[in-house]
């Protein structure tokens, strides 16, 4: 019996990068895993399930309320109860260094709508599901970036200490109904859109090897450790606590 056997887990923008590694490591623990993004990834769905996972796809725009609600319903009707939501869906791969003088305000409203209202409908969305059931857990994904301040990504980090704050402010309000809310902020992570873009990796790459007390580049990998534990049973009596994973960059 794997820890996971028999839950259902939702993993957004899971088409590629770490939302593909979390959904892949939560259905090695057992998951059924539903992998949702702007359009369906159908494709990845049944690679996963020529590896043996059972595995769905959903087209899910997480900063759109009616894409959400369609989307749940979905998972109602096709899948069964949801157990595990992570929100790991963001704007981040595609952005640019920019002072707070040169961000422009589409897309400023672009990130906060994806990183921080997205979290807030996926999770309501969620939250009414799992209440029924008496038991939940939802795992937001954060970064470091929102504890140092990473200048040049005004937008991202506020979205990112948004979803922090979120994060307690939920599970002080679903702990009632049995759902643990919980983030785990990474570290710059080599994803393959990271790589694809140099203006990130110039910009960010050696500030946060040199700030790490584990000084090597982070992967996937390193990240799906941490999610699969607030995922699993043995985290039931946590809630409202970001988990930092960066390789001690941060401590708190
Ligand atoms: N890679 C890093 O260094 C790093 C570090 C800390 C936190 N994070 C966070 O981890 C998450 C994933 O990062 P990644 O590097 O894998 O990014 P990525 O760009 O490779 O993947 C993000 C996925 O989200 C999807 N997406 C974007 N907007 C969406 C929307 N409105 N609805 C649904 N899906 C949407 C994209 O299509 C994409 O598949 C993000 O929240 C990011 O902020 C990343």
């Amino acid at each position: 019996m794997k820890p996971l056997s028999g839950k259902t887990a939702l993993v957004t923008g899971s088409a590629r990068g770490l939302g593909l590694a979390f959904a892949r490591d939560l259905a090695t623990q057992g998951a059924t895993v539903v992998l949702s993004d702007l359009q369906a990834p159908h494709d990845v769905a049944q690679a996963l399930q020529q590896e043996g996972i059972t595995a769905w796809a959903v087209a899910l725009d997480v900063a759109n309320a009616a894409s959400v609600e369609a989307a749940f319903d979905f998972i109602d009707k096709q899948v069964g109860g949801l157990d595990i939501l992570v929100n790991n869906a963001g704007i981040f791969t595609s952005l640019k260094p920019q002072s707070i003088h040169d961000i422009d305000m589409e897309e400023w409203d672009a990130v906060m709508a994806v990183n921080v209202r997205g979290v807030f409908l996926c999770s309501r969305a969620a939250a009414k599901r799992m209440a029924i059931r008496g038991y939940g857990k939802i795992i937001n994904i954060a970064s470091g970036t929102a504890f140092k301040g990473t200048p040049l990504f005004a937008h991202y980090v506020a979205s990112k200490g948004a979803v922090i704050a979120l994060t307690r402010a939920l599970s002080k309000e679903l702990g009632a109904d049995g759902i643990r809310v919980n983030a785990v902020a990474a570290g710059l992570v080599m994803t393959d859109n990271v790589m694809a873009n140099p203006d990130i990796v110039n910009r960010l790459l050696q500030g946060s090897l040199e700030s790490r007390a584990l000084s090597r580049a982070q992967q996937t990998d390193d990240v799906t450790g941490a999610v699969g534990f607030l995922a699993g049973p043995q985290s039931d009596f946590i809630t409202g606590q970001t988990l930092v994973v960066d390789g001690g960059s941060v401590t708190h």
